[in-house]
């Protein structure tokens, strides 16, 4: 992908769907009773990763077709076993809450997933799912995909994640839906709660108290109509763009403001970018607003730590060109999760950084970036990591002279149509 300098970015643009939310949508719409028809589903490899797992699995799936996807669900019990190997791509958000599902299946299947998944930590589901009562089996004693489960009937179990992850979190209280009595799992920080929410709206029986999420098992989920907003993941890449080219104003509707995922809006604001929350209200169960973005050349370093930490993980490689261009020192702390997303995102994000000639310091759970180099346009690498694809074109806007983002094929992981929306909002 050729990025140019920009001219201002105008108009509206549409962010896709919410990955993380069209995955669960799917998966319980296949425990669930009855069909579940799925509006603005995001098209992108890893959802069609999931969609594929549970067509494995028996599941009649139809779509995407323009935006919708209809699961037939086939009720608790109901999954098939798989004659072959589960492949959930480059997806953590499938293999691990599709590892909790199986957990509680009784027969045997396996799962795997492309290079980068192969490599990443999945000892942190695999443990507490073992203590259920599955066998799990895997590389590293059952650390790193392929892996194979023996699933069968589970107990339920009180689980203290070391981390803030949705993902373990998910996985223990999808095997909690299969386990007699009720599953409880306890968070350092809260992690973004779309499992939560839609398992409530699909009915079964969830209680959270602070970070303490308690799941019931044996609910009779029964399938649903669900419209899934807009990505703030995705929008995030926009958002920084609008913020740092001068002369933009852009719109972005139907955007999911979750307070468990909007650490970007709250981080961007105290830098003090001009974005207001327009027409905010609610959308199958989740809060989205309209998000205008104006340039006003305001941008300043700030401090991101704690638990702002999990509210905006996968926005940090968005948030890093933000904070280049700023004025004065970001530091990011406390974000060792990072360093197993689809790259590790500490040292991709240093290096990418470095190519534009920012100046950026690699910590051990951070990134600390002195703000306000000009940036100038370079040859640059995706790592095979769809958002740092993304932090590299939007650098590019605002980089003298033209940049190469090189395999940002990736970016169809979750932003489907990326580079034909960008160049859109240039020509306005
Ligand atoms: C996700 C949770 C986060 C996030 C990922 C999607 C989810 O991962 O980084 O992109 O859908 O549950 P962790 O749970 O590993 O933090």
């Amino acid at each position: 992908m050729f990025v140019a300098p920009a001219a201002a970015l105008k108009g509206t643009v549409t962010a896709p769907g919410d990955k993380s939310i069209s995955h669960r949508a799917v998966m319980l719409g296949a425990l669930a009773e009855g069909d579940t028809v799925i509006k603005n589903f995001l098209p992108g490899e890893d959802c069609l990763s999931t969609i594929s797992c549970f067509r494995k699995l028996g599941v009649e799936i139809t779509g995407p077709e323009r935006g919708q996807v209809r699961v037939r669900g086939r009720g608790f019990g109901g999954l098939a076993e798989p004659d072959d190997v589960l492949n959930a791509g480059n997806s953590g958000t499938t293999i691990r809450l599709l590892l909790g599902i199986l957990a509680g299946q009784p027969y045997f299947s396996v799962v795997t997933g492309d290079d980068s998944l192969r490599q990443r930590p999945m000892a942190r589901v695999t443990r507490p799912l073992a203590r259920m009562g599955a066998k799990m089996l895997g590389r590293q004693g059952g650390n790193l995909a392929p892996l194979g489960v023996q699933g069968g009937c589970l107990k339920s179990i009180v689980h203290n994640s070391p981390m803030a992850s949705a993902q373990v979190k998910s996985s223990i209280l999808l095997a909690g839906l299969f386990a007699d009595g009720v599953t409880t799992i306890v968070e350092p920080f809260r992690s973004r709660d779309h499992t939560e929410r839609m398992l409530k709206y699909f009915g079964a029986k969830v209680e959270v108290f602070g970070n303490t999420v308690r799941v019931t098992g044996h609910p009779h989920l029964k399938g649903q109509r669900v419209l899934i907003p807009g990505d703030i993941s995705s929008a995030a890449f926009l958002m920084v763009a609008a913020s740092i080219v001068p002369g933009s104003d852009l719109t972005i509707p139907g955007v999911g403001i979750n307070h468990t995922r909007s650490g970007i809006l709250d981080v961007l604001l105290k830098m003090g970018a001009g974005i207001e929350l327009l027409h905010q209200r609610e959308a199958g169960g989740e809060p989205v607003a309209d998000i205008r973005v104006r340039y006003n050349g305001k941008l300043a370093g700030v401090t991101v730590e704690g638990e702002t930490i999990p509210r905006l993980i996968d926005e940090v490689p968005a948030l890093a060109v933000a904070a280049a261009v700023a004025e004065g020192n970001t530091h990011i702390k406390d974000a060792s999760e990072l360093k197993v997303k689809e790259s590790d995102r500490i040292a991709t994000v240093a290096t990418l950084l470095h190519r534009f000639g920012a100046d950026v310091e690699e910590l051990p759970e951070g990134l600390l970036i002195r703000g306000g180099r000009p940036l100038k346009g370079t040859i640059c690498e995706s790592q095979g990591d769809h958002r740092i694809a993304m932090a590299a074109a939007i650098a590019g806007l605002v980089a003298k002279g033209e940049t190469l983002v090189r395999g940002a094929e990736c970016i169809n992981v979750s932003f489907p149509g990326f580079a034909r929306e960008l160049k859109n909002i240039q020509g306005k």
